[in-house]
């Protein structure tokens, strides 16, 4: 198929060109309400704002500075080049490091069967892709995948992505219809705030899993005929579940639809293994889910699930789904391979990583740590000030625990925070060790 000049998207019917500077915001909104039927939100919202252009790249400059003030004083606590994972630590400069900042819940991608199949995979098929899946990137292994996957999760139809955040632009600028009034939980992941600016369709936010809030938005746009409820199943900076039981009852007043990205609820929650949807209930009331690979299955790219009739048009009209390559069968069949332990000890693996999850709240909280979610598999851990997460998490480090500080904007301003998260493979000496750890960068932190 051929490629598309990004020239020619701006020509596109219902794609309103970038604003000229010179035009007040007032008669910018009006020119779009004359193109794309309807207005789009605020100013913050549109692609092309100059005011906003000019308040990013002082952002941009700010973080830049940000960056260049953790690497000299060598408090930078990203990009860290490890030598090699090992199970539930990871081998840095010769050093074991105990991981409690992995997503890979259930070791998986340290798994020795799937670690085995990817071999015999490699074997059988080489190391890399093969094109998009309308070329040559459409193996048995991948239509396997699609059909373990539908059971697994209960829906009727599947899409595979090589990435979630593709995923979620597919979605939301592809295959949500052109009249779609979004409403979007504001502690999403940033791809669905992407997508939704990219995609031009009425989107409004609402606060963090605030129904309430939702709800006064759905009412005053109850007329709106295609209305979409868009959040996560697990908010992965707080570990908060979204109230989808709540949601599905609004969903059903306001005849709406609903979409989760369930990236950290899938395998974690639910007695299916289904996730947060699961959990509460209320999976047949989702009518898209999607969930990328690397947390419950340890590996990459992602999936959505949903009804046949909601997906079909994947196949001639998601553009995001139909040019880009199909995940290489390489892990497609490692996939296959944690879909068939998960169906056979899925319950086992569940339970060890709560015991986990339980064993480190229970000693963080009776260290003095203040955590903000009362519950969750994630645990959140409230620092404050950015370069003082920073400086804790490199002492953290040096002590052999290794967790993941979240600064601005990542979350807000003065709310630095430090994600622990556990695996099944954590053992209780790496615990025990990683709690003594904690202990003494508490009283670092009271003193400081
Ligand atoms: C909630 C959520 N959605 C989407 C993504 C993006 O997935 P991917 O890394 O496969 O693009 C992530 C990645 O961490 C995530 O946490």
């Amino acid at each position: 198929m051929a490629d598309k000049k990004p020239s020619d998207e701006s020509n596109r019917p219902g794609l309103s060109p970038a604003p000229r500077e010179n035009r007040t915001n007032k008669v910018r909104r009006e020119a779009d309400r004359r193109i794309t039927g309807h207005s789009i939100i605020s100013t913050e919202s549109r692609m092309g704002d100059r005011r906003k252009h000019d308040r990013r790249v002082i952002l941009v400059s700010k973080h830049f500075n940000f960056v260049r003030f953790l690497k000299e004083k060598g408090l930078y606590p990203y990009e860290k080049a490890y030598d090699q994972p090992d199970g539930a630590e990871v081998i840095y400069q010769g050093r074991n490091i105990i991981n409690l900042a992995s997503v890979d819940y259930f070791n998986f991608a340290q798994n020795h069967e799937i670690k085995k199949a990817a071999c015999a995979a490699i074997n059988k098929y080489g190391a890399g892709g093969f094109s998009s899946k309308f070329s040559l990137g459409n193996l048995a292994v991948h239509m396997e995948l699609e059909e373990e996957l539908a059971g697994f999760m209960g829906k009727e139809s599947v899409l595979i992505f090589n990435s979630g955040y593709l995923a979620n632009l597919a979605m939301i600028i592809s295959l949500l219809p052109k009249n779609a009034t979004i409403f979007l939980d504001q502690k999403c992941h940033l791809s669905l705030h992407h997508a939704c600016m990219l995609s031009q369709k009425k989107f409004y936010r609402y606060a963090n899993n605030d129904t309430e809030n939702l709800e006064r938005l759905l009412q005053r746009h109850k007329d709106d005929p295609e209305k979409w409820i868009v959040t996560l199943g697990v908010f992965s900076s707080n570990g908060i579940l979204a109230k989808l039981d709540e949601i599905a009852v609004l969903a059903r007043k306001y005849k709406a639809r609903i979409f989760i990205d369930d990236a950290h609820g899938v395998g974690v929650y639910g007695s299916r293994m289904r996730g947060a949807a699961d959990h509460f209930n209320v999976l047949d009331e989702m009518d898209l889910i999607m969930c990328p690979f690397q947390m419950a299955f340890g590996n990459i790219g992602a999936f959505v699930v949903g009804k046949q009739y909601l997906l079909q048009t994947a196949h001639t009209e998601i553009w995001p789904y139909m040019f880009t390559y199909n995940i290489p069968p390489v892990n497609a069949a490692s996939i296959l391979k944690a879909l068939e332990i998960l169906r056979h000890t899925g319950v086992q693996l569940q339970k060890k990583l709560w015991q986990n999850v339980k064993y480190v709240r229970d000693k963080l909280l009776s260290i003095g740590y203040e955590i903000l979610n009362p519950e969750g598999h994630i645990i959140p851990i409230l620092i404050g000030d950015d370069v003082k997460v920073c400086e804790f998490a490199q002492m953290m480090f040096n002590h052999g625990v290794w967790v993941q500080p979240f600064v601005y904007p990542a979350v807000p301003k003065g709310k630095a925070t430090v994600r622990v998260t556990c695996t099944v493979g954590h053992n209780a000496k790496e615990l025990d060790q990683s709690v003594k750890v904690f202990a003494e960068a508490y009283r670092w932190l009271k003193a400081n």
